[in-house]
């Protein structure tokens, strides 16, 4: 079942080891559908149903067939893979029909232009990055204004026309109202200040955004968060559903520079809002919360905090979208209007590695696609497995989001049996389509021993993954603060029987955390 231990490690020696422990030091020889293969000792290959399918990243299963020959007939005919900066017009039919898709589902025609990348973690960087040059643009703005105010003001005081205000002190700290030139330097200096800071960018608490440098600080996982905080601009996690919180967020990142006006003769000073917020990051579907959607109500309040602060509201779908939630974004059973899309995952086909950001045209920074680039997005073959993507979801007046909607439905019904048989061992079922997740009930006061440390020390839902992998041959992984929810991100090809044996498997995994028998878990 496990790789040869014969074979000396210089990958994941660590990691396989670990999994090992967990039971699921498993080496996958072949994969097809929802169904992985693994070899056993008589080198038979064993079927495992698959619950995880790339971490939610095969809408249509391991090598669909269709997919597949699309892949083949591309590299067949020679399509260029690399060709960067020339025309390549896939990047644009695929943009294209993003456009057409959104606006049919979202109910508007707002044009949205699109960056190409290569994973779900650089998109959202893509997102920071070009949430910061629109930032800057409008600094820009601001200073300049600024400082023509202030020579303005400046000329005005020397040709005696105007003279400063006595409420001027308050800024001048003291200094002196009326000494007009040590007013303007600590305008200067506080607005230096102000501008030397970097962004904050809101997120949700509980929120996933990937693993890069600047995207850890928006996951909000301490452990794999913390080592990095001084690399980047920090996050602020924003608590769900609590509208209150929200009110005293727009409060506190309410910035200002200092401006002067010259009104009847008087030099006033007055604030000017200052954008100090990048960007506003919300997953319609938390994943890394256990799979927890957002809802609409809330979904309203995140839009009036964008409004308020001038940020703008980055939709993050890089494992809700692409149909997975029973529409092509999960954002629209929220109404939630991003400003930005991020899309990965499942638009590579299984195959293929890419993810594309969309950025609302009016907001969009065109001197952004001279400013950035990598050598492998883009890439003809991509392009090609996207199209197809695209075009399956879109095939039959949308047969692959109704199937995602009702295969989710059944699946949801069947976790939602087994947990009212096992109210003490499982907590609630969450998400929307097929991102799904049953929690845990908390097992950290378990009577059995086992049970109890593995819940303590976090691995007790990768020791059920393990178990149901050995015991049912059916692979599942688990989500959510710690680890506590199983998640549940099939193909939209599950079928009743797939639905039936899962079922089977959750059951006994139920009654051994019912008996507290913890032996059973352990490989
Ligand atoms: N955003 C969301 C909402 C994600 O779920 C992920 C990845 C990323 C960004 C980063 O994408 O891995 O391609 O760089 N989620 C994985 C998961 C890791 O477990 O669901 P990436």
């Amino acid at each position: 079942m496990s790789a040869s231990s014969l074979e000396p490690a210089f990958a994941d020696s660590l990691l396989n080891e670990w999994l090992s422990g967990m039971g699921l030091g498993v080496e996958y020889v072949r994969a097809e559908g929802n169904t992985l293969y693994y070899l056993d000792e008589n080198g038979q290959e064993v079927p495992v149903l698959d619950h995880a399918c790339g971490f939610g990243s095969l809408i249509f299963g391991h090598h669909h067939p269709e997919i597949v020959a699309h892949a083949k007939s591309a590299l067949d005919t020679q399509y260029p893979v690399h060709a960067q900066l020339s025309v390549q017009s896939h990047a644009n039919r695929i943009a294209t029909k993003l456009n057409e898709i959104i606006h049919r589902e979202t109910g508007t025609n707002e044009p949205y232009s699109a960056v190409f990348a290569n994973s779900g973690a650089e998109a959202i960087e893509i997102c920071m990055k070009h949430a910061e040059l629109e930032r800057q643009g409008r600094i820009a703005e601001l200073t300049a204004e600024i400082t023509a105010h202030l020579d303005e003001a400046r000329e005005a005081v020397r040709a005696g026309s105007a003279t400063v205000a006595d409420d001027a002190i308050v800024v001048a700290s003291g200094r002196g109202a009326h000494d007009f030139e040590s007013l303007i330097a600590e305008i200067e200096r506080r607005n230096a200040e102000r501008l030397a800071q970097p962004p904050v960018y809101l997120t949700l608490e509980g929120a996933f955004h990937g693993k890069l440098v600047g995207s850890i600080q928006l996951t909000q996982n301490e452990q794999w968060r913390a080592p990095f905080t001084s690399l980047a601009s920090s996050a602020r996690f924003v608590p769900v559903d609590q509208p209150e919180v929200l009110a005293k967020i727009i409060e506190d990142e309410r910035k200002s520079l200092y401006d002067v006006v010259v009104e009847a003769g008087v030099v006033r000073v007055v604030e000017r809002d200052f954008p100090a917020v990048g960007a506003f990051f919300v997953e319609p579907i938390r994943g890394g919360a256990g799979m927890k959607p957002v809802t609409a109500e809330f979904a309203r309040e995140i839009e009036k905090v964008c409004e308020a602060l001038g940020c703008p509201l980055v939709v993050d779908e890089v494992q809700s979208g692409m149909g997975r939630s029973g529409a092509f974004l999960a954002s629209s059973h929220m109404g939630l209007r991003g400003d930005y899309y991020t899309l990965a995952k499942s638009i590579g086909g299984g195959i293929a590695k890419n993810s594309v950001v969309l950025v609302r045209q009016d907001r969009f920074r065109p001197e952004f696609e001279v400013i950035h680039s990598s050598t492998f997005a883009k890439d003809g073959f991509s392009g090609a497995i996207a199209l197809k993507v695209l075009d399956m979801l879109e095939a039959d007046d949308g047969r692959a989001y109704r199937l995602a909607a009702e295969r989710g439905e059944r699946l949801i019904a069947m976790l939602n049996a087994v947990r009212a048989d096992f109210p003490e061992v499982l907590k609630e079922v969450w998400g929307l389509g097929l991102m799904l997740a049953v929690e845990l009930q908390d097992q950290s006061n378990a009577a059995s021993e086992i049970i109890r440390e593995k819940a303590q020390s976090g691995v007790l839902g990768f020791l059920i993954a393990g178990y149901i992998l050995r015991e049912h041959r059916i692979r599942v992984l688990p989500a959510g603060p710690g680890w506590n929810f199983v998640r549940f991100e099939p193909s939209i090809y599950l079928t009743d029987e797939d639905i039936e044996r899962t079922e089977a498997a959750l059951r006994s995994v139920c009654t051994v955390l019912r008996d507290g028998d913890g032996k059973r878990l352990v490989p």
